[in-house]
């Protein structure tokens, strides 16, 4: 095992190969608050890349109600239950990651699913906790504020150490020093399923017709022509914004992933305490208990969630989140031009800009002796 150093953790930790970091890291960013679960994201994965043969089940991309929905079933129960719970000392964490605290003989700690664990993608969507617990109060029918769910839309994290990589024996998954992105071969899988059982996200899939693993590509075929995945694409909501992260020392406040992740700290990785360094980073949803929040993406949760409030006054933050959805190109730079925002691509040219506050055009109620129904 080599030592290596993980941010998300505030420490460095044991993993089974040296620290090697790409030329330059994949990430993205999901405003959890804007997700309406229209699962467009999922169709548009499934219907371009998962609609062969033994990849029926296979969701690279899906979305699920938190706290009740999983996709499989328990995945981020399991991984929780296997380390117990989080123990973090200010922005270090205590405990031991899945690395660490793997078993004699097997390099991750891991948890394999079970073949019905798939068999309900969507159980649990729109339960809320404490459903039933509406507030009859005369003619008016109240939501008290404890209940609460929220969606999570989730992909491969494309890991700075990928629990997948380390645990194939065959040496199979790779990461791309170009992006950062994590790939599996499919002529040097031999279906071992280690990657399956290591993956504490389970975004990986065996395929049982190939007898090969599958995996969320990061769309690089995109990537290598500047554009967004299909997923980011194709997103109703415009939660989603990829770019590339830099290292905590090296961030630029004109990086749209930087400028959220490590300036700004209000996006946060999923269950940093495994160990992976995942990239995909979550702005938190503001509705859901903090406990819950803080087990699921970290101690930075309180902040990310005031600063997230205060977005309102905060004209850089809300001219970046304007931009998300705005344009199929990576943005690699961004810059506020009066009410604008500008998006710049690698070379910094110009490839998109937005105004940060919608116009409003305000109709005359009457057309005519015809009322309108909708005036604005
Ligand atoms: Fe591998 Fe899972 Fe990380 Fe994706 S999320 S890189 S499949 S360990
Ligand atoms: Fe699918 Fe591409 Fe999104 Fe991965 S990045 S989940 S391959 S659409
Ligand atoms: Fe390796 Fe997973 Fe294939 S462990 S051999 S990539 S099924």
């Amino acid at each position: 095992m080599a030592r290596v150093n993980n941010w998300q953790i505030g420490r460095d930790m044991s993993y089974w190969y040296a620290e090697e970091r790409p030329r330059k890291q994949f990430a993205a960013v999901f405003d959890i608050n804007k997700c309406i679960a229209c699962q467009t994201c999922t169709i548009a994965c499934k219907t371009t890349w998962t609609s062969g043969r033994g990849q029926e089940y296979m969701l690279w991309n899906n979305v699920e109600s938190k706290p009740f929905g999983f996709y499989p079933i328990a995945w981020d129960v399991n991984a929780l239950d296997l380390l117990g719970a989080g123990d973090w000392k200010g922005n270090t964490y205590q405990g031991r990651t899945l690395f660490e605290a793997a078993r004699e003989g097997e390099r991750v700690l891991g948890c394999p699913p079970a073949a019905d664990d798939y068999a309900n993608p969507n159980l649990g969507e729109d339960d809320a906790l404490d459903t039933g617990a509406l507030i009859n109060k005369g003619l008016e029918l109240l939501v008290p504020q404890a209940v609460w769910f929220f969606y999570l839309a989730r992909i491969c994290n494309h890991c700075t150490y990928p629990a997948c990589l380390a645990a194939c024996p065959r040496g199979a998954i790779y990461k791309r020093p170009e992006d950062g992105i994590v790939l599996a071969d499919q002529k040097k899988c031999r279906g071992y399923r280690e990657c399956v059982k290591a993956c504490p996200y389970k975004k990986v899939f065996f395929n049982a017709d190939a007898n090969v693993s599958q995996k969320c590509i990061g769309c690089y075929p995109l990537v290598e022509q500047k554009e967004q995945p299909r997923c980011f694409k194709n997103c109703i909501g415009k939660i989603r914004n990829q770019g590339f992260l830099s290292r905590p020392q090296d961030a630029r406040e004109d990086n749209p992933i930087d400028y959220l992740v490590h300036i700004r700290k209000l996006a946060l990785p999923l269950l940093p305490q495994l160990g992976l360094e995942p990239n995909v980073y979550y702005v938190p949803p503001i509705n859901a208990p903090k406990t819950f929040l803080k087990q699921m993406f970290g101690p930075g949760v309180e902040q990310a969630v005031e600063t997230y409030k205060g977005a309102a006054q905060d004209p850089k933050i809300v001219a970046l989140l304007s931009l998300f959805g705005c344009t199929p190109k990576t943005i690699h730079r961004f810059k506020v031009i009066g009410g604008d925002v500008a998006g710049y691509d690698e070379k910094g040219d110009e490839i998109v800009r937005v105004p940060v506050k919608e116009p409003a055009f305000v109709r005359a109620p009457m057309n005519g002796d015809v009322p309108r129904l909708n005036v604005t």
